[in-house]
């Protein structure tokens, strides 16, 4: 039964979180959202709400384009770790979060993740104050995904990473319940 709390109760996950990548000029990063969402099938738009400070919002303002990517089960650590660790806090020696984490890019999609099971690629086309974060609302270019983790009718068969907060995952599993349409007549 529901009961009544404050207004701050962020209890809305679990729920995937994007990796969102960006680049401009020399700098690269990548940083992990839970704030998410796509936001139109025509024209494909997916938008993402990045906060002002994150070094990742520079990054995504300056250039106008951005990556979201979804990586398997099997990197939740990494996933988590492009939550905790901030640009702004590396030392220049390390100041690489894709590198300090294990993740690689492909060479010809440089905001794509090589171990991503889903990216897209998405140019900005507007950007709404929302609070205290910024809502990108991206069009989306491209999109590539990992056909060996996807069924023919593009189910995804393989595991996610599912946040439940307070850095803490689960996998999703194999098993399904599908509830056709018919079966509702
Ligand atoms: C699971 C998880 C989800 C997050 N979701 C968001 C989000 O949707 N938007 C946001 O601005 N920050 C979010 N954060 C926080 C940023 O990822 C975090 O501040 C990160 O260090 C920013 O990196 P940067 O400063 O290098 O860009 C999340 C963190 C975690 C661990």
């Amino acid at each position: 039964m529901l009961s009544e709390t404050g207004t701050q109760f962020f209890g809305y996950y679990p729920g995937t979180v994007a990796l969102v990548t960006a680049e401009h000029g020399s700098v690269r990063n990548v940083m992990a959202a839970g704030w998410h969402t796509a936001l139109s099938a025509q024209p494909p738009l997916y938008g993402v709400l990045i906060g002002r400070e994150r070094a990742t919002h520079a990054l995504v303002a300056g250039s106008g384009t951005f990556g979201i990517n979804f990586l398997p089960a099997t990197h939740a650590r990494a996933v988590q770790g492009t939550g905790v660790l901030s640009l702004h806090d590396l030392n220049p020696a390390e100041a690489d979060k894709l590198s300090r984490l294990g993740l690689t890019t492909l060479p010809d999609a440089p905001l794509a993740l090589t171990d991503a099971y889903l990216y897209y690629r998405c140019r900005v086309i507007q950007t709404v104050p929302t609070g205290d974060h910024d809502l990108f609302v991206g069009e989306v270019l491209e999109v590539r995904h990992d056909p060996a983790l996807y069924d023919d009718r593009r189910l995804f068969t393989g595991q996610a990473p599912v946040y439940l907060g307070r850095s803490s995952y689960v996998k999703t599993t194999q098993e399904r319940e599908s509830y056709v349409p018919e079966s509702f007549e």
